[in-house]
């Protein structure tokens, strides 16, 4: 398949703007996940993707052969694309079989042929012994598993998935999460995978791009948008973020600043240039912070807390500590002796501080 490219689209619903000038560009056999609030455009998108709805402004191209813009899209059934819907869209008057089969049936593949591939692709996703059941009979995670087959069935060049696991349980959904790696890794199919499930769009992406109110607000690969997200929203939807604010009172040659913040001066490595006398605004992910059991270190950064909560969860254990009225979460894996109620000392090291754009 050639690149795809999404040019300047925009797309409204009434008062809504689901997509607001959008641009991306997908690789041929990339893995690209769509991250973000409810609302913001992701479904949107994959569906101005596969021909389902018509852009506003702006085009899709594979290559460079326009299939939307705002005059003519050429239908979903002439693209090599597969959309696996938020809501499943299987059919009710079929049965599992004949669900995932009606795609090949439409293509003409030979009846052997198409038996073999639809049995295949049922395997795939565990639903072997259930080709006659009809939708009304299966959990809501099986017709999530039918939608999936259906659409890889057909071995489309571009798989657009719209939480396609969001329905199964937590063991099923790692397994099926491996499946589709696999799948991705072995045939290079091309993937765009919606998902609210930050682990999983960890593990599927090699790129993430996160959105907000029909825009992009980052892309990168999983570790840019964990380790350097670019401003509060980022630090905030991606994993657990401590913000802090503070007037830039330093400005230092060797690429640090120190901000003056309510848990007093922090030096921060900067990312940003001539901002002194500005306000300035920095996030510290909690497994990041280094935890003293005992009081003031008096290494760069380092002040006394009040240790107010502390949450265990087997691999890490979470604590809250409180310092002038601010709460900071930390995660600790190694195991320590600390009780509610007792003074600490934390360290914020000066290159784990990222700078945000507000
Ligand atoms: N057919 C429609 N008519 C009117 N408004 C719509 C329509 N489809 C989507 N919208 C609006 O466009 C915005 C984007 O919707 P979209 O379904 O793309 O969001 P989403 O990111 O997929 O959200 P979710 O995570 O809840 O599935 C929302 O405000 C939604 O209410
Ligand atoms: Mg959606």
């Amino acid at each position: 398949m050639p690149d795809l490219f999404i040019d300047n689209v925009t797309k409204e619903f009434e008062e809504t703007v689901a997509l607001n000038n959008f641009s991306l560009k997908i690789k041929n056999g990339e893995a690209v996940v769509l991250l973000g609030p409810s609302g913001c455009g992701k479904t949107t998108l994959l569906k101005t993707i596969a021909g389902f709805l018509k852009p506003d402004q702006g085009q899709i191209r594979l290559g460079d052969k326009i299939v939307s813009d705002n005059h003519e899209i050429l239908p979903p059934d002439k693209r090599e694309m597969s959309m696996v819907f938020q809501s499943y869209a299987i059919w009710p008057h079929k049965t599992v079989f004949q669900n995932v089969a009606y795609g090949l049936e439409v293509r003409k593949v030979p009846k052997s042929e198409l038996s073999e591939r639809v049995h295949n692709a049922l395997s795939m996703v565990q639903l072997d012994g259930l080709e006659h059941r009809y939708s009304t009979e299966l959990s809501g995670g099986q017709q999530q598993r039918v939608a999936l087959a259906r659409a890889f069935v057909v071995d489309p060049s571009l798989l657009l998935l719209d939480e396609p696991l969001s329905n199964l349980d937590a063991n099923l959904r790692v397994e099926m999460r491996e499946e589709l790696s696999d799948l991705h890794n072995r045939i290079g199919i091309t993937f765009i995978y919606v998902t609210h499930d930050q682990e999983e769009a960890m593990v599927l992406g090699d790129r993430i791009v996160l959105m907000d109110h029909g825009l992009k607000v980052q892309e990168g690969t999983p570790e840019d948008l964990y380790e350097r997200p670019i401003n509060t929203f980022a630090a905030s939807f991606i994993g657990t973020s401590n913000i802090f604010s503070g007037d830039v009172i330093e400005e230092s040659t060797d690429n640090s600043v120190v901000m003056k913040t309510d848990l007093g001066p922090i030096t921060v490595q900067q990312q940003l240039v001539n901002i002194k006398g500005k306000e300035g605004t920095f996030c510290i992910r909690p497994e990041w912070v280094k935890f003293h059991n005992n009081i003031s270190t008096g290494a760069v950064n380092s002040f006394n807390v009040k240790v107010l909560k502390k949450q265990y969860y087997g691999k890490y254990s979470r604590y809250t500590v409180g310092i002038n009225d601010k709460e900071i979460s930390v995660e600790t894996t190694f195991d320590s002796a600390v009780s509610i109620g007792d003074e600490i000392s934390m360290e914020f090291p000066p290159q784990y501080c990222v700078c945000l754009r507000q």
